[in-house]
């Protein structure tokens, strides 16, 4: 899919601002603090069904009760209309092709995109959460089923948990527990074993981006998380922590805790990788996923660029634009002389030239 247009209402810094997009690169250029990541968070918010900054009420522009993003996308064969609307006090609503959605998950993947930007690089340095998320966000793009799995045993996760804290007589804990067990584990393993496929989907890709970027350099991703063949197993295992999670209060053992290693050179780049060669890494394992939604939908996905080309010495920047040849690209920047295909100018939440 390629986003064909965008309409916005009362969204950050746009009062009203309606674009027409390049199906190839579109560059959205303006000095700092005009509007150009307001953008990209409107297309990515329609997108995924979540700002990757900030909470949803602050999205209103200030002062104002209600505020919509419209987003229009068309393929060959189909076109999407993604409406969203915020309002104050109240949950947001989302329309698909003018019908009300009750689900966000029947959204994530209509327009499946790739974003990165130089806080991304929290992929590599950051906790395991930030590489969950990236697994989870990615794999759900293209999986509603593991979408839906995954609140699916945050919940049970959680009531285990609450199980675990609600009595400090351990009989009355033990007398329910397995039936959490049982739940956590038939949801955890599938969870558990799509992170490993993808991961080992994903870093082949991963490698060859990397070695193109940077001229040579070889990185290596994978899967850090749970090793369990059957249910059985894993009932095992979580009985086993049992004298642990009630302790602590917590269930200590499942794909919350997962992890995603990633080296470089054969050398851990979370503690040992330069800024550039974090950042690097961090954009390959983002160029993988074009390839893997390709795999899995036919097409690319659309490909987000906020403020990377400026991070970039000129060499790695030129390389990184090969990859934007094979899909729809957006690309802010500062700088005019960074700008490709169809220019979009911002200034104070307004836009030039469409
Ligand atoms: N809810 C809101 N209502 C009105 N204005 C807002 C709202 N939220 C943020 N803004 C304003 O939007 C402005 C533009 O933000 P944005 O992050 O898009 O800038 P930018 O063009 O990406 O700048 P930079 O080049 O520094 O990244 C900010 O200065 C901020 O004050
Ligand atoms: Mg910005």
């Amino acid at each position: 899919m390629k986003i064909t247009s965008l309409k916005l209402e009362n969204f950050r810094n746009y009062t009203h601002a309606q674009v027409q997009f390049s199906p190839g690169v579109n560059s959205l250029v303006g000095k700092n603090a005009q509007g150009k990541t307001n953008l990209i968070e409107a297309i990515y918010f329609a997108c995924i069904g979540k700002s990757f900054r900030g909470k949803e009420k602050e999205l209103i522009s200030w002062g104002k009760e209600n505020g919509s993003i419209t987003l229009n996308a068309s393929n060959q064969i189909r076109q999407k209309q993604i409406k969203v609307i915020l309002q104050k006090g109240a949950k947001k609503s989302v329309k698909m092709d003018g019908i009300n959605i009750r689900r966000i998950g029947d959204v994530l993947g209509e327009v499946p995109i790739v974003f990165f930007s130089p806080d991304e690089l929290k992929l590599v340095k950051d906790s395991p959460e930030e590489r969950r998320r990236f697994m989870n966000i990615d794999i759900s793009q293209t999986n509603k089923k593991y979408f839906y799995l995954l609140s699916r045993y945050e919940k049970i996760l959680d009531n285990r948990n609450k199980l675990l804290k609600s009595t400090p007589n351990k009989e009355v804990v033990l007398e329910t527990i397995d039936i959490w067990n049982r739940a956590i584990a038939s949801a955890g393993i599938k969870i558990a074993k799509e992170r490993a496929r993808f991961v080992e989907k994903i870093a082949p890709y991963a490698d060859m981006a990397n070695k193109y970027i940077s001229n040579g350099e070889s990185l290596r991703v994978e899967y850090c998380g749970i090793k369990i063949e059957s249910e059985e197993q894993y009932v095992a295992k979580l009985e086993k922590s049992f004298e642990k999670d009630f302790k602590l209060g917590y269930t200590t053992f499942g794909p919350h805790r997962d992890d995603i290693d990633i080296y470089l050179n054969d050398v851990e780049v979370k503690n040992f990788g330069s800024q550039g060669q974090q950042r690097t890494a961090a954009l390959s394992l983002k160029l993988a996923e074009l390839e893997i939604i390709k795999e899995r939908t036919g097409e690319y996905p659309v490909l987000i660029l906020d403020d990377v080309f400026s991070e970039l010495d000129a060499e790695r920047r030129q390389r990184l634009l090969k990859f934007t040849s094979r899909c729809q690209t957006f690309i802010t920047t500062t700088d005019e002389s960074f700008c490709e295909g169809k220019i979009i100018k911002i200034q104070n939440g307004k836009l030039e030239n469409n």
